[in-house]
């Protein structure tokens, strides 16, 4: 089993990685393998909206987003997770994210995926908000804990002595190795993946 991380800070060492590791090394315990991606100073072409992806599965910019679908088909879930800036996701994990969704449907689907934010103070919930619409979009079941997943500090030492948002990390973190786990039951035993139907009915309210 694999589980791909994406952290959409630009720091390698900072609070949402910190955050990261907690989860990891529960999933490293379960012996599950762990791929790491660090979106970081790298840039991160929004989405134009041309629709190609729509043909090919893959984005017609070759940046992180086709690296991350690429990897995507061998994984069995994903952890999805980014600072709070200005009271949402970081610029490039929103245009990483909405061109990541749109393009590679096929590649998630059927998929856990849990999502976690860290703030210095405020802004959590707004950004979580955010962040969960891409999985309920995709067909990807999505990770519960014991309370909303985030962290609060400015440095990840900051993180460390945020113990409540440790452990609400390390319970996602077992939550997620036991979906993956009824995942794996039950397609041993048989229980087929839900039907999804062929043809999209989108309704844009023209008439
Ligand atoms: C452009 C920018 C905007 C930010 N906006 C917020 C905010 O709205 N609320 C907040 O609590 N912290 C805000 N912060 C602080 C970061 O969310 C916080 O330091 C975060 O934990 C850093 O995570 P990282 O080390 O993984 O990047 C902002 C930081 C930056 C750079």
């Amino acid at each position: 089993m694999k589980i791909l991380m994406v952290n959409g800070s630009p720091h390698p060492s900072g609070c949402t990685a910190r955050a990261m590791a907690e989860m990891e090394s529960v999933f490293t315990a379960a012996g599950i393998e762990v791929e790491k991606m660090l979106l970081g100073t790298k840039e991160i072409r929004s989405c134009i909206a041309c629709g190609k992806c729509r043909q090919t599965g893959r984005c017609v910019f070759s940046d992180a987003v086709n690296e991350f679908l690429d990897q995507a088909d061998a994984a069995d879930g994903f952890v999805f997770g980014s600072p709070v800036h200005f009271a949402s996701l970081s610029g490039a994990m929103t245009a990483f994210m909405d061109r990541a969704l749109y393009a590679g449907n096929e590649g998630l689907k059927n998929k856990p995926a849990a999502c976690l934010v860290s703030a210095r103070r405020a802004g959590t919930t707004a950004a979580l908000d955010q962040l969960l619409k891409y999985p309920m979009y995709a067909n990807m079941p999505i990770v519960p804990s014991r309370y909303w997943p985030m962290v609060h500090g400015n440095t990840a030492a900051d993180v460390e002595q945020d113990l409540e948002g440790l452990q609400i990390m390390r319970q996602m973190a077992r939550n997620m190795v036991w979906l993956l786990q009824c995942i794996a039951a039950g397609k041993e035993a048989g229980v087929p993946l839900p039907q999804h139907e062929a043809e999209r009915i989108a309704t844009n309210f023209v008439r």
